[in-house]
């Protein structure tokens, strides 16, 4: 089921859902394509993102069950290792240089995370 287009922020999960380092799978639709998606928090923040690597079209997490690399410092794909800027999307690794995840918006309000993004919907 679609969730309705709306102007209002669109519950998505409790935060204890996202822990620290860790992730929240999901599946939205980005403008207007059905897309696999994450929420990750890093250093407190809650960030949404595209499940989907800018080097290929492969999951970030198609190859283990984490997203963030050892130091905790940098989101990590699982196929061949490029590694992003959890604040930006921005890859860090010269291989994939200039290249960006795609983001989307999230809020997190009294121990809920919200969808906030007007080219994004929740799928649910
Ligand atoms: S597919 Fe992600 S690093 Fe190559």
């Amino acid at each position: 089921m679609l969730k309705a287009k709306t102007s209002e922020p669109t519950p998505v999960c409790r935060s204890d859902q996202v822990p620290e380092l860790g992730k929240f799978s999901l599946t939205v639709l980005y403008q207007g394509v059905k897309r696999e998606a994450l929420l990750l928090r890093f250093k407190g923040v809650v960030y949404g993102y595209l499940n989907q690597c800018a080097h290929m079209p492969k999951a970030l997490d198609c190859e283990a069950s984490h997203v963030f690399d050892d130091s905790g410092r940098y989101i990590q794909c699982s196929m061949h290792s490029i590694c992003y800027d959890p604040v930006t999307g921005a890859s860090v690794s010269a291989l994939c240089e200039g290249k960006k995840l795609k983001a989307f918006k999230v809020t997190e309000t009294d121990e809920w995370v919200y969808l906030v993004d007007k080219k994004t919907q929740l799928v649910v």
